[in-house]
């Protein structure tokens, strides 16, 4: 019998290991064999840990399961899908997973995340084997029809980025994958790199013959120890199956990789800053232009991806650019991993066709607060990103409807307040954040955030309100024109959507000095 117990660094913070030690005790004192696969997470992190017992209709689910609880489900024949309080049925069928549309994560907490034969035989390499036939020119086509865009936030044409890389001349380049995911209530690249890591190897290695790269690099942040080691081990593994090397599947091609971790820091996220860091140097914005694609790492041309990007690639390939193209809307084509957080009562992964409105997010998949209480605020795209009240929870899920109302969907990440969130402190820590992670290169960035910050304090304690808010809005202007990359650039964005939405709580009357 087949038990899964995921081994996804969000379900062993709830228990996972002391579930799946449990079960192996009870089964040995009950003398049954039981085969265990450690997956991914399905990202349904309120059932977590989420055991599966393999059946003849379908996995059945178990969760939240606590170790204490596992001699209750050997009673009640859990192995046989018996009922108990904690049984979900089929996991397929359960509201959350059947209403998604999953292409990028559609393997993620059903495959041993160690195992290339189980990647396989769940369509793995169907991909790469498609490119292996293809030209590269072709490859980079089939791409850009597919209208992917990338994932990381900027939302830039994927096929455009890779035919600059094509066309740039020089014996050697490279593919950079970047997984420095610091977004606040982000975790989609952690997922795959921990549930589904031979799937950006084959996104990475297709990559490479597009653009004719024979090495890719993945940056990990330092934060993800379990998927740097998930993903080292892949890459492994790919190397003795001779799917990566000099000869990959036979084919007389050559790619190899490597994975790297990173040091700590946010703006290692941003792609100059990333590549000094692979090279040995500290995480500090190099000035664009030249953009990476024509001169990158070690000043070679650069394919440099977010994650999710290249791990879409090979079900583009596999599938045919018109399928994944097909879905979405407007200019947002295909599907996007949702990550919702913060206070929510159902947070995990949703990946859905662009669309979606952002109330139907929220409140039907997320179930609104795990608090109870009303939802007031959402902060879509990070730290950076703007807020939304509920207001305006009829917005579609999309690059443009977003950036037209001054937001961004950046990475896809949600974070849900509940009413008792002060705005004025959140865009106080906006400033903050900046302020700490700033690399301190150009000026808008490393004073305006230290000054923002001040400024915010004096508005919260209700000193010289109007004064002091103008002075803020000034601010934000200048550090969102004059900032040398996103990160001063876009700190202004959740300070004046805070401004501009939730003014109430601007209006502080002025504290008694102690
Ligand atoms: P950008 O708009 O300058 O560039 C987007 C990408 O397209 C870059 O890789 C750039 O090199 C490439 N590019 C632009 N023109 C090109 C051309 N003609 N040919 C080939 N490639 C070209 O945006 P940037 O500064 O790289 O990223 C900003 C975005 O990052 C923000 O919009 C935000 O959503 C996102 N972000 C993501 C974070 C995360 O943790 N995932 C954190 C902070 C911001
Ligand atoms: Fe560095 Fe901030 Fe300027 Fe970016 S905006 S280059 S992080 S100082």
């Amino acid at each position: 019998i087949r038990v899964f117990v995921p081994g996804d660094a969000a379900a062993l913070s709830v228990g996972a290991e002391a579930v799946a030690a449990a079960i192996a005790a009870e089964a040995a004192a009950r003398g049954i064999a039981v085969t265990f696969v450690r997956t991914g997470s399905r990202g349904l992190f309120w059932l977590e840990p989420l055991v599966e017992v393999d059946r003849p209709g379908g996995r059945v689910g178990y969760g939240p399961v606590t170790a204490a609880e596992v001699r209750s489900l050997f009673d009640a024949g859990f192995l046989d899908g018996g009922a108990h309080a904690r049984a979900l049925g089929r996991v397929e069928d359960i509201p959350y997973l059947a209403r998604q549309q999953r292409v990028t994560f559609a393997r993620c907490g059903i495959v041993d995340p160690a195992s290339l034969a189980d990647y396989e035989a769940h369509g793995g390499l169907k991909g790469l084997r498609a490119a292996l036939a293809m030209d590269p020119a072709a490859i980079v086509a089939a791409v850009t029809e597919s209208g992917l865009r990338g994932r990381g936030g900027a939302g830039f044409p994927t096929g455009i980025k890779w035919r600059t890389v094509l066309e740039a001349a020089g014996p050697r380049k490279y593919i950079v994958c970047n997984a420095d995911e610091g977004d606040s209530g982000t975790y989609a690249d952690r997922m795959l790199l921990e549930g589904d890591p031979f799937l950006l190897v084959e996104g990475m290695a297709i990559a490479g013959l597009a653009v004719g790269a024979g090495k890719g690099f993945v940056y990990i942040r330092s934060e993800y120890p379990h998927a740097f080691r998930r993903m080292q081990a892949a890459i492994e593994t790919a190397r003795a199956a001779g799917l990566l090397g000099p000869d990959i599947l036979g084919s007389g091609r050559a790619f190899e990789m490597e994975a790297r971790l990173g040091a700590g820091a946010y703006i290692c996220g941003e792609e100059t800053s990333l590549l000094e860091s692979l090279e040995g140097r500290r995480g500090q914005i190099r000035f664009k232009p030249p953009l990476p694609a024509i001169s990158g790492l070690f000043g070679r041309p650069t394919v440099i991806n977010n994650l999710i990007t290249l791990a879409t690639v090979p079900a583009i390939l596999a599938d045919g650019a018109a399928a994944y193209r097909d879905v979405g809307t407007g200019r947002s084509r295909g599907t996007m991993p949702i990550q919702l957080a913060g206070n929510v009562r159902h947070g995990g992964l949703v990946e859905r066709a662009f669309g979606l409105t952002l109330g139907e997010i929220v409140e039907e998949f997320g179930g609104g607060t795990a608090t109870g209480r009303p939802v007031r605020a959402v902060q879509v795209g990070g730290p950076l990103g703007a807020y939304w009240p509920t207001d305006l929870f009829d917005v579609p899920f999309e690059y443009e409807a977003f950036a037209a109302r001054g937001g961004m969907i950046g990475h896809g990440g949600i974070v849900v307040f509940d009413d008792t969130v002060d705005l004025a402190r959140q865009a106080r820590f906006a400033f903050q954040f900046c302020a700490i992670e700033s690399c301190g290169k150009c000026t808008p960035c490393r004073i305006g955030a230290v000054r923002g910050a001040e400024t915010m304090d004096k508005i919260i304690a209700g000193q010289d309100r109007d004064a002091n808010l103008t002075l803020v809005r000034d601010l934000c202007e200048v550090m969102r024109d004059g900032s040398l990359c996103a990160l001063g650039g876009l700190t202004p964005m959740p300070v004046v959507s805070a401004l501009d939405h939730f003014p109430e709580d601007f209006d502080r009357p002025a504290q008694a000095c102690a």
